[in-house]
């Protein structure tokens, strides 16, 4: 069983988890990617941002949210008054998964197998982040943080109490709004999204 193999070397400290985290083969999308994408941020951050997958982008950086997503979510915290460098940036899935077409290569969607084998990575780093809050960018990582699948309607926008005594905060992940047909609507997902930026400054010093 992964968890328990896993388990043996449960790194403790951040640093020391992503380097184990770079050899990671605990589901199938490490091969075809170019790097497995780590959190990023202080290792004692009193919030954790946890978005679905890395891009494209994120993949080549070996960096989270540095791509067209992460300019929205950049705006976003800009917008609130956060200094993203006060958070720890992460992802539920620590691989890109992807499918090639022509020279492009096309996000999809983890599923719930990788979703939980990439679990064991992110539990980790709330277990040595040790934050007050945790904020889910969409579904994907409210279901990871979760342990089960939850609808961003029903969760959104107020504070759920974790196991361990942490904060969750849930709300759509960045690209939902990019992929908006029309500006009306961009502009109404753009205010309701900085809205829940701004609940978020409460946790930050
Ligand atoms: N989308 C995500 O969910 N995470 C990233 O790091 C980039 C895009």
């Amino acid at each position: 069983d992964l968890e328990s193999s896993a388990d043996d070397a449960r790194p403790g400290n951040i640093a020391a988890a992503r380097e184990q985290a770079r050899h990671c083969k605990a589901c199938p999308l490490w091969e075809p990617a170019t790097q497995t994408v780590f959190g990023e941020g202080p290792d004692d951050a009193p919030v954790i941002f946890v978005g679905e997958q890395p891009g494209d982008q994120e993949d080549l950086a070996g960096q989270p949210f540095v791509g067209p997503a992460g300019k929205v979510f950049d705006e976003a915290l800009a917008a609130a008054g956060i200094d993203r460098r006060q958070a720890y940036v992460t992802n539920a899935v620590k691989h890109f998964k992807f499918v090639p077409r022509g020279k492009r290569r096309i996000h999809q969607k983890p599923n719930m197998g990788e979703i939980r084998a990439c679990r064991w990575w992110l539990d980790l780093e709330r277990e040595l982040v040790k934050p007050k809050l945790i904020v889910a960018l969409g579904a994907t990582a409210a279901q990871a943080v979760l342990g089960k699948a939850v609808t961003i309607r029903d969760t959104r926008s107020r504070l759920i109490d974790l196991d361990d005594a942490t904060k969750l905060l849930v709300t759509v992940h960045p690209s939902y709004i990019l992929r908006l047909p029309d500006k009306a609507a961009q502009a109404r997902e753009s205010e309701a999204f900085d809205a829940d930026m701004a609940m978020v400054l409460d946790f930050l010093p």
